[in-house]
């Protein structure tokens, strides 16, 4: 049985690799925010607007409870998801976890060029969005680099670069 948790910052490219990892794997891939999406009828955004951060991430650690059920899967976390409640100790229990460590210059990058709506950022400037990764990248590595595998980039990961960290 395999069950592996890519982690890292918005932007750091957990769907897109998640589902070629889990292509090479044979291992089914889901997206976090995906799941919370489909379980609760109402996208990421609506939440936000509905119930605040504080009520996302309650909803949020029950998806992780239930997902870190789900067997032979790669599972693309929510960005935030390692950083709140013993989140990341229930992640490092129940799979390998890989941390998508990207530099703030390509997060910032491809935030300024995505169409996936995410409130925390949303109508920010390029300024405002470099300022604020800066900042939360900061705290949020606390969580992010207790995971079993590191993968360091500036630039976009092949699945074989992703395939061999993660296998090693
Ligand atoms: C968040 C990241 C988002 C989503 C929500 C909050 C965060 O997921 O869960 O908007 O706190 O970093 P992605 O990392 O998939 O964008």
């Amino acid at each position: 049985m395999m069950r592996i948790y890519l982690i890292g910052y918005m932007g750091s490219g957990k769907s897109t690799v998640g589902k070629g990892l889990a292509k090479s794997l044979n291992l089914s891939f889901i997206d976090m925010d995906d799941y919370i999406e489909e379980r609760n009828m109402r996208t990421i955004s609506q939440i936000f607007e509905e119930v605040g951060e504080d009520g996302f991430r309650k909803i949020e650690r029950k998806a992780l409870f239930e997902l870190s059920e789900f067997e032979d899967v790669v599972i693309g976390t929510g960005g935030g998801a390692p950083c709140f409640f013993d989140n990341m100790d229930v992640i490092k229990k129940t799979g390998k976890s890989v941390y998508l460590k990207g530099t703030p210059r390509i997060l910032s990058e491809r935030l300024m060029n995505s169409k996936v709506e995410r409130p925390l950022i949303k109508g920010k400037s390029e300024q405002e969005l470099v300022a604020f990764i800066n900042e939360t990248l900061t705290k949020r590595e606390y969580w992010y680099n207790q995971a079993d595998v590191v993968i360091e980039f500036d630039h976009d990961l092949s699945d074989d670069e992703v395939l061999k960290a993660v296998v090693s």
